[in-house]
């Protein structure tokens, strides 16, 4: 890879063959292949072993990037458990949207026209709806940055992951006993009696957090908590050879322990930007030092 082929800015139009991705920025699933190149940082994988032997929740507290939601994946391919269920947190998020969603206008609609079907096609499970239907192995669930809530749901949530259970009022009140709902971003169906839903298998559990509050103790108390550590120039070195290869690792030597310096010095930095920099450093030898010194300067910006 030449480094100025692509967007000039001098306003001519041509052709030109965009670059591949970084591995990890590819978004055809052949390529894509997150979850063999996490790095569990020291720590991690007790934690993991201890929510699932637990069956409670994990909560890992981290700055961005730092590898938080990663681990959802890397859990999920390593047990062959199937695909993440992700629901991410905004301050509007609430417990009833994560369990279903009743489309009663679609239902509305479909009276008028004449079409009878019940309410099953009207109701799709949410992520958490999804991870508490009964099955033979556990579902991994990711709650993605817990901290943007609103105050009240994690206590909400406890409730819920307490009991492994809940209801679909609209389906309680049938005469239509078996409904058969859609799962969550899922084409295939899940029978429910009576409206009730209750896990046979806990769900195995990863919330993540940047920090940014902190949380009721109840709710602290029925998680096992996990802070991830500052990696080392060791752990980033595993990091940078998981996605980039040994050559790439090698060659980027001398800015992979400055970055770690600089993350013992407290700097807010995120390793993921220590891969762009080095994928772009790397993927244009011709550049030159001062060129390099600028672009890199431009990728290690802090997160403040
Ligand atoms: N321990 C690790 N092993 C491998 N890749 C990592 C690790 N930590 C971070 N990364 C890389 O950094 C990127 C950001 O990780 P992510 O899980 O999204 O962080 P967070 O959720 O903490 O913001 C990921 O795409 C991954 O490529
Ligand atoms: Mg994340």
């Amino acid at each position: 890879m030449e480094w100025a082929p692509y967007y000039r800015g001098d306003g001519s139009d041509y052709e030109v063959d965009l670059p591949d991705p970084p591995p990890w920025r590819s978004f055809s699933t052949a390529e894509r292949q997150v979850n063999d190149t996490f790095q569990p940082p020291p720590g991690l994988v007790d934690a993991v072993n201890a929510a699932i032997c637990l069956c409670r929740p994990l909560l890992i507290t981290g700055p961005p990037g730092s590898g938080k939601s990663s681990v959802a994946d890397s859990i999920a391919s390593e047990l062959k458990l199937g695909s993440v269920l992700r629901w991410h947190i905004t301050s509007r998020s609430t417990l009833t949207d994560a369990l279903y969603r009743y489309d009663a206008l679609g239902r509305l609609d479909a009276h008028k026209r004449g079409v009878e079907a019940g309410l099953g096609p009207f109701i799709e499970l949410g992520p958490l709806g999804t991870a508490l239907l009964p099955s033979q192995r556990p579902r991994v669930l990711l709650i993605d940055e817990i901290d943007k809530s609103d105050i009240d749901l994690p206590s909400d949530l406890l409730n819920v992951l307490e009991r492994g259970e809940y209801n679909i009022p609209e389906l309680t009140r049938q005469r239509q006993r078996d409904v058969r709902v859609r799962r969550w971003k899922a084409t295939v169906t899940a029978k429910v009696h009576k409206g009730h839903v209750r896990c046979t298998k806990f769900p195995l559990i990863v919330m993540t957090s940047n920090g940014e509050r902190d949380f009721p103790a109840p709710f602290l108390r029925r998680c096992i908590r996990f802070t991830m550590p500052k990696p080392d120039a060791d752990q980033l070195t595993r990091i940078v050879t998981a996605h980039l290869g040994p050559d790439d690792t090698k060659a980027a030597e001398e800015m992979l322990q400055k970055f770690a310096e600089d993350i013992e010095n407290h700097k807010p930095l995120a390793t993921d930007q220590l891969l762009n920099a080095i994928f772009l450093a790397t993927r244009a030898p011709d550049m030159t030092g001062d060129h390099r010194k600028r672009l890199t300067e431009l990728l290690l910006k802090v997160l403040t």
